[in-house]
């Protein structure tokens, strides 16, 4: 499946972790889940990321939201890695799974991998990809970086409550969007829908006069 993205169902990976052999669906149960990749142990941006990910463990855990690390390589490394990462970070404890894939196999059919970083015999490694997952087992939203730029967990925490929100009600959130902030009304849902499943709104006027953008508070 190397074209994985939005909307398509996450392949049921098995792979031994760090906190043992673990098939990803059971793990996730009906909870969402973010599977996120990084290029290789033992290096700088990636033990920044990894410790920052542990930071934001009760944010996750708030929201019900399982993690699982992956990179190409293998279990031994991740644990003996995450000593290092533990240091970096005071106070955190990586306590999240990061599965083994020496051969690639799963970040490959994850979509994981970034052709233009390659280990010592050429293999691709894996970019910064990160797979939000619903209790669905779809995929719900995906980000990629390269190696060279770290991953803001902060816009993970915010994509993740959008995509909570627009869940739960036909909603859909605007440009830089924060958890409190009016949302917009789908434009699948009519004025007369809207009217029925939200207590009030506000249509702006535009030139075009055709109403599309209405914010509401009522989430
Ligand atoms: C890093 O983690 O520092 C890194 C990994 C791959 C490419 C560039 C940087």
């Amino acid at each position: 499946m190397p074209g994985l993205t939005v909307g398509d169902s996450i392949p049921n990976v098995e792979a031994d972790s760090t906190i043992g052999h673990l098939k990803l669906h059971d793990y996730l149960g009906n909870d969402w889940g973010i599977i996120f990749s990084h290029p290789a142990d033992f290096t700088p941006v990636c033990t920044t990321e990894l410790g920052s990910i542990a930071k934001y463990l009760p944010e996750f855990e708030k929201r019900k939201v399982k993690l699982v690390g992956i990179s190409n390589d293998s279990v031994d490394d991740h644990k003996a890695w995450i000593k290092d990462i533990e240091a970096f970070t005071p106070g955190v404890s990586i306590s999240y799974p990061i599965l083994g894939d020496p051969k690639g196999e799963i970040t490959r059919n994850l979509n994981m991998l970034d052709p233009n970083e390659k280990d010592k015999t050429g293999k691709p490694l894996p970019s910064r990809a990160l797979h939000f997952i619903g209790p669905d087992k779809t995929i719900k939203a995906s980000i990629v970086y390269p190696g060279s730029t770290g991953r803001n967990f902060d816009e993970v925490i915010r994509c993740l409550d959008s995509l909570l929100l627009a869940s739960q009600k036909k909603i859909a959130t605007p440009a830089n969007w924060k958890p409190g902030e009016p949302v917009l009304i789908s434009p699948s849902v009519s004025d007369e829908d809207a009217s029925k499943m939200f207590k009030s709104y506000d249509k702006v006027d535009l030139p075009s006069g055709k109403g599309y953008v209405r914010f509401t508070t009522d989430v």
